[in-house]
This record gives structure tokens, C-alpha cells and sequence, in this order.
């Protein structure tokens, strides 16, 4: 029987399928799918399904999503490919690479440059994807302002954080021109929501006006982005986290912060950023926002 690889549509008859595909491959994903709708992030209205069915069967699934970067100053539409699954009971039979070659043709007429992150690196190789090192930078040690407002977590739970979330995504600039982040919010909320089931890592600094994604782990202050119209300091946002930590580690460009800064360590181990096409910040040294990772 010949595999057929082709578009679906998001109507009645098709979503019920590949939401089953999923839940096979990664079980708990369409549940946090629907609670990313609820918050305003629609997977279904942003990413463009590509299936292969076998005999009938929903077999592999691959998405394109149009992610707007900015990519070394320059606003810059790029394809990410998302959701890269075979059927448990149909792999190693070429399905995959099939639908990848098929999604891929589609990804090449939107953008230039089709990106993706992932834990098998290995998978994308044949169909041109290179990695991309990404960086993990340092701030060496500073003395911090004293700070009269501690940061506060949002809540999925509560609208008016997820208002005030959305508002601060529709008018933020990007956290660098090296390699920002233009989206309107809809991949970050999707980010936060597929890896916490909610928010996990916003915090609210009310009085710089920032949403800033961060955790603190083994004595580090990891900041992962800043949502803001302007920048607040880098010395003002840490002096609000009210866990004790020893340093701060950046996991974006640091051009829009003006701290001298250290390159320290990959990134994101075991998760690799693999690109296809022109990709400027590769010149230099980057780390792509944890939630515009797809
Ligand atoms: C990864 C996955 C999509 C592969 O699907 P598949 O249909 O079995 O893959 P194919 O048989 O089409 O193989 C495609 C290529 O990937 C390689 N490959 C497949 N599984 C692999 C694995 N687990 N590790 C390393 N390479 C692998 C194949 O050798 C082949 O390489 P080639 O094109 O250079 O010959 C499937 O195992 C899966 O759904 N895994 C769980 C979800 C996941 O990890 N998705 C990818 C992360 S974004």
C-alpha cells in the first residue's frame, strides 16, 4: 500500500484524527492544546498540518508554522517545522522522511529559512538541516538596587493576568536584535502551556512594566526573555526575584542589555536548534528565546 503524504484541514473529520496521532506519539498534548485555545493561543488557527496516511490510517504528522524573527537587526518571516511524529506501530518505515520532503516544499514558499528544534538531530540531517550551536551567556557578579516590589507569578488561571500577559506580548520589542522574537504571543503562550500545562515561569514586574520568563536553578538566575515595550535594567528585573541565587544566566543575545557578559555553556543541551537555509545570526553567538521554540 503507497503512503500518502498531503495537507489537511482542521474541520471535524480531520482534527479528531490527528489529535489521536498525537496523543499517541506525545501522550497529554491535545489536553494542553485545548488549554492554550483557552488562553488565547490557537495551535489550529497558526500551525498548517501535513499527514501521511497509510491504508486508511494517519500514520506521521508535520507542521509549518510562520514564525516573524528578528534575525541580525532584520525583521525576517522564518518556517518552523513543529510537531514531528510517526505512529508508534509505523516507524523506521521512511514515513517520516516522506512527509518531511512533502512539508518541507510547502515551508520553502512561505520562507527562505525553515528552523526547528529538537532531541534527534540526526532525523533532520538528510533532509538539509544543520545545527546550530546556541549560547548560554553569563553576567559576572554585581551588586543589586534595592528593589520595593518582588516580582509576582501569573496565573493561567486568573484573566486578568492573561490579559495583561497579551497586552505586554502585542506591544513588546524584541529581547534582542541579534536573534528577538517578533511573534504577537500566540507561540509563546503555546511554549509555556505544552511544557508547564499553565504558567509556570511568568513573572509580573509591575512596576517596570515587564513580563519576564525566568527560573532559578543550582544557584542560577536563568532569564529566559523579557516581555516589554522597553527593556527595564538587567539589575533592576534581578533584584526582584526573591529566590537567593549566585549569578545570572542569559538564555538569549545579550546586545539590548549593556552588561558585560560572559559565554559560558550551551544552551539548551540536548535540544538542538537545526536550520535550513540562510541564517545571519549563525556569524556570532545566540540563543533562540526558549518560548519561540518550535
Ligand atoms: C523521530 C520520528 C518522527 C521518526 O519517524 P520515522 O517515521 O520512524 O522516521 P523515518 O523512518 O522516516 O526516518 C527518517 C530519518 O530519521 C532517522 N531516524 C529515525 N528514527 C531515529 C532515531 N530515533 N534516532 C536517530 N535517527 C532516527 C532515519 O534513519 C532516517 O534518516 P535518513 O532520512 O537520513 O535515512 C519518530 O521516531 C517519532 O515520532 N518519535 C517521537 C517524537 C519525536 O521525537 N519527534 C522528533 C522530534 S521534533
Amino acid at each position: 500500500v503507497a503512503l500518502e503524504c498531503r495537507p489537511c484541514p482542521w474541520d471535524a473529520a480531520w482534527r479528531p484524527r490527528v489529535h489521536a496521532l498525537f496523543e499517541a506519539v506525545w501522550p497529554g498534548f491535545p489536553a494542553r492544546l485545548a488549554i492554550a485555545e483557552r488562553l488565547g493561543a490557537d495551535w489550529h488557527a497558526v500551525s498548517r498540518p501535513f499527514v501521511a496516511v497509510l491504508d486508511g490510517l494517519l500514520v506521521a504528522h508535520v507542521g509549518v508554522l510562520e514564525i516573524p524573527l528578528v534575525l541580525t537587526g532584520v525583521p525576517t518571516t522564518v518556517a518552523g517545522i513543529h510537531a514531528v511524529g510517526t505512529h508508534p506501530e509505523h516507524r523506521g518505515r521512511g514515513a517520516c522522511r516522506a512527509l518531511l520532503a512533502h512539508a518541507l516544499a510547502y515551508a520553502e514558499g512561505r520562507a527562505a529559512t525553515q528552523q526547528l528544534t529538537t532531541e534527534v538531530p540526526r532525523v533532520f540531517v538528510g533532509a538539509g538541516f544543520r545545527s546550530v550551536p546556541e549560547t548560554c551567556f553569563e553576567v559576572g557578579p554585581r551588586r543589586l538596587p534595592p528593589a520595593p516590589v518582588p516580582l509576582r507569578r501569573l496565573s493561567a488561571d486568573a484573566p486578568a493576568d492573561v490579559g495583561l500577559l497579551s497586552g505586554l506580548l502585542a506591544t513588546r520589542t524584541p529581547v534582542s536584535h541579534w536573534l528577538g522574537v517578533g511573534e504577537p504571543g500566540w507561540l509563546f503562550v503555546i511554549d509555556e502551556v505544552l511544557a508547564c500545562s499553565g504558567f509556570a515561569r511568568l513573572y509580573h514586574a509591575a512596576d517596570l512594566g515587564a513580563v519576564v520568563v525566568l527560573e532559578v536553578r543550582d544557584g542560577a538566575l536563568r532569564l529566559y526573555d523579557v516581555v516589554a515595550p522597553e527593556l527595564p535594567p538587567l539589575a533592576e528585573i534581578a533584584a526582584r526575584v526573591p529566590e537567593p541565587f549566585e549569578r545570572i544566566e542569559l538564555l538569549f543575545s545579550p546586545d539590548r542589555f549593556d552588561v558585560p557578559v560572559t559565554a559560558v555553556r550551551e544552551a539548551y543541551p540536548g535540544d538542538h536548534l537545526m536550520v535550513r537555509g540562510p541564517y545571519p545570526p549563525e556569524a556570532g553567538r545566540f540563543a533562540l528565546p526558549l518560548l519561540a521554540r518550535c
